[in-house]
């Protein structure tokens, strides 16, 4: 029976690149975003691997929309075998111009939202299925002025460890890949001295493309012994 899979922030950057290496492996998809603009990576899953797509308006900041999934998963009596959860947002501040508001904003999305999100999602995930967030190397190697964003990544290692315990009586299994450096967009807007220090700091002089961190996550989709891992892939940042 053909697997289905949902990937939030799945229509750009990593979740993007997860979202073709998971049709490619024959999974269907649901993908989330916060705007229903990108009808592209839709079309070419459909037409380069032929797998049924569907993109939903989920916005990490409004808990409240994780009913259109909900709704969406129950109109169509499906089950998800693999859940991704990989959308985040951050803000860049310096700490002395930290906004209230903007911290909360940070815990909502990163931490609050998944947290219910995987309490619906325990109807429709089927035994044997996985989650896979994405964490980030900020959760351990603190950097630049993204307090709430590397103190909110830190949060999801520790929930992956955590929900093991839960999860398990359900036989669905939670693991996390943590990303350094990877060139989507969230990379390519920060200024061009900024790009060349994290460069001069890399193994491979350079950022990761957002297909090279795709094996982590089919690894842990497939195999069904990992369980509470988080994987670093950070081209050896400060190895140097
Ligand atoms: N890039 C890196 O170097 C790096 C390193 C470590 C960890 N990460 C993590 O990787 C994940 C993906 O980041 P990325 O680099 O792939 O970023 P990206 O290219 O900017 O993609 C972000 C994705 O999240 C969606 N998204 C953004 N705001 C949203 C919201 N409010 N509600 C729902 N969806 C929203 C975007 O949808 P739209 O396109 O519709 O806005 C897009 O699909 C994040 O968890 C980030 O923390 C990235």
């Amino acid at each position: 029976m053909t697997k289905l899979a949902l990937i939030t922030g799945g229509t750009n950057g990593i979740g993007k690149a997860v979202a073709y290496r998971l049709a490619k492996e024959g999974f269907d998809l649901i993908i989330t975003s916060n705007e229903i603009l990108a009808e592209e990576p839709v079309l070419e899953i459909r037409n380069l691997f032929h797998r049924r797509v569907n993109i939903l308006k989920s916005d990490i900041l409004d808990i409240d929309s994780i009913k259109t999934i909900d709704g969406f998963l129950n109109e169509n009596k499906l089950k998800l075998d693999a859940l991704i959860i990989n959308a985040a947002i951050t803000y860049r501040q310096e700490f002395e111009d930290m906004d209230v508001g903007l911290w909360k904003n940070t815990f909502d999305a990163n931490v609050h939202y998944p947290v219910f999100l995987i309490q619906k999602m325990l109807n429709f995930l089927n035994p044997g299925s996985a989650i896979v967030f994405t964490g980030s190397l900020m959760a351990i190697h603190p950097h630049s002025v993204s307090l709430a964003y590397g103190v909110t990544k830190a949060a999801v290692h520790a929930l992956v460890k955590n929900m093991v315990k839960f999860l398990t009586p359900y036989k669905i299994r939670i693991n996390c890949v943590a990303p350094g450096f990877v060139d989507t967009d969230w990379q390519k807007t920060k200024p061009e001295e900024i790009r060349k220090h994290i460069e001069n700091k890399l193994a491979e002089n350079r950022f990761c493309r957002p297909e090279e961190i795709t094996d982590a996550y089919s690894f842990l989709v497939n195999n069904n012994y990992v369980n509470g891992e988080i994987i670093v892939i950070d081209g050896a940042y400060s190895y140097r």
